[in-house]
């Protein structure tokens, strides 16, 4: 396998000590901009009941848990190495009750339907294996009136990087919204933020 390989597996799913260290240290900083991003275009309120879906180091969890009063956040990831940092950087409010993690794939855990105001989730859109019955999932999961939002890197960003495009399917900002289109979402569109030389896209749709 080589390093490219290697290295778009990990990100899909971190494991081991290059996941512990090297991919945590990269998610942190280099997918700051894309999180806080979401985080702004999310609009929560303090008493609102959130998802996300494939939360890697924990970090925005822990920031959208900080500001909750009535509410609590919710996050699956596959990861074990994730979930076991995530654990740790929110302990205080797993305590509480306000931050709940969960291991396992999102496609086969199993929510309410109309559960949440907000479903969210950055950086994962590009591994989803069925991206039309995840989309239905969380029109599903949410509430009616509630928003997901969906931070990424788009096709146009993305294609002349040396990630393997067996691992990474890169989408077109028209691609993302015709799938929560499809998926019976209203009010779709894309808030796009330009900083330095990427390009930060959010898709935000409401049941
Ligand atoms: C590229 S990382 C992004 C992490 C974080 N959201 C960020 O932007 O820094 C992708 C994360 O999503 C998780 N993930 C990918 N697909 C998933 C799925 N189907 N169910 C649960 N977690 C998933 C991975 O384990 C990994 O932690």
């Amino acid at each position: 396998m080589n390093y490219y390989t290697y290295f778009s597996k990990q990100a899909r799913k971190p494991s081991g000590l290059f996941g512990r260290f090297f991919m945590k240290k990269l998610f942190e900083k280099g997918n700051m901009e894309l999180n806080s991003h979401v985080y702004e275009t999310l609009a929560f309120g303090k008493n609102d009941n959130i998802l996300e879906i494939g939360f890697g180091p924990g970090l925005f969890m822990k920031k959208i848990a900080d500001s909750l009063t009535d509410g609590f956040i919710e996050g699956v990831d596959f990861s074990e190495t994730m979930v076991n940092i995530a654990k740790k950087r929110n302990r205080s409010h797993i305590k509480t009750g306000k931050v709940k993690i969960q291991s396992g794939d999102f496609n086969n855990v199993s929510y309410a339907a109309n559960s949440f105001e907000r479903v969210f989730t950055v950086n994962t859109i590009y591994f989803w294996q069925n991206p039309s019955e995840t989309a239905s999932k969380i029109f599903e999961i949410l509430k009616p009136g509630g928003k997901v939002v969906v931070g990424y890197h788009s096709k146009e960003d993305m294609e002349n990087s040396p990630l393997n495009k067996d691992v990474f399917k890169y989408y077109a900002t028209e691609d993302v919204e015709e799938l929560f289109t499809n998926a019976n979402f209203k009010d779709v569109k894309t808030i796009t933020k330009k900083i330095a030389d990427k390009s930060c896209y959010c898709c935000i749709a409401t049941k």
